[in-house]
């Protein structure tokens, strides 16, 4: 089993981005598991299935044929043959997204594939992010990491991704979200044992160099 590192936090907090540079500046693996519920989002709305109804998203679940590579270099989200690595971070996918992540069945598959990622992984450790990875999905992780940034800086960040699209919007859409989700799992308070974060005065650089410094503070050959 790779050394794991669990990092939770909010939308527009940082997380992929710096999950995947610790990553690559480590030799480690990189999963996001936002992007599979993203990728589950993309497949029922191109199956014609209605997001709202649970039981409809449920029945999609057995011809979800998703794939994930977990190289930080060439990091690409497949559904089937189609590459949706780009097409899962439309606003259209974000405002969805949530109602996919809130079935109990879907948590549990997605819960089962992230699991079996990591135990495949055939780099010394893997990164692993996204709201409930310090909890549910690896409790025992040897690091855990909460990476929190105030809803300002997560909205200015998240705006300045999303060029084409009103600040107001993406605000609107990103507190809207990370209500919804925090209904079904807490990620904007650290569990017992988890380092928080908060990259809210930090760049880029900084951030990475803090959860590199987290790494290894717990695990000094990281
Ligand atoms: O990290 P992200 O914004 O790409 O995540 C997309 C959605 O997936 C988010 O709205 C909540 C959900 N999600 C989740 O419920 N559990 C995870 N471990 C990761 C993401």
């Amino acid at each position: 089993m790779p050394l794991v590192v669990a990092v939770d936090g909010p939308a527009g907090s940082g997380k992929s981005s710096v999950s995947k540079e610790v990553a690559r500046q480590l030799g480690y693996g990189f999963l996001d598991t936002g992007a599979a519920y993203r990728a589950l989002a993309w497949h029922a709305e191109a199956s014609g299935i209605d997001t709202d109804d649970a039981a409809s998203v449920v029945s999609s679940l057995p011809s979800f044929a998703y794939r994930i590579g977990t190289d930080p270099a060439g990091y690409a989200v497949h559904v089937g043959e189609v590459d949706v690595t780009t097409a899962i971070r439309e606003p259209h996918i974000s405002a969805i997204v949530s109602r996919v992540a809130k079935v109990p069945e879907v948590r549990t598959h997605l819960i089962e594939l992230f699991r079996g990622i990591m135990a495949d992984e055939r780099h010394p450790g893997i990164v692993v992010e996204g709201r409930d990875i310090t909890t549910v999905v690896a409790p025992d992780a040897p690091v855990r990491i909460l990476l929190t940034a105030s809803e300002e800086v997560r909205i200015a960040r998240r705006s300045a991704e999303l060029v084409d699209v009103p600040a107001e919007y993406t605000g609107e859409q990103l507190r809207r979200r990370d209500e919804a989700d925090a209904k079904v799992v807490d990620f904007m308070t650290a569990a017992d044992g988890v380092t928080t974060v908060d990259s809210t005065e930090l760049d880029f650089d900084q951030t990475v160099e803090a959860v590199i410094g987290v790494i290894r503070a717990a695990q000094p050959e990281a």
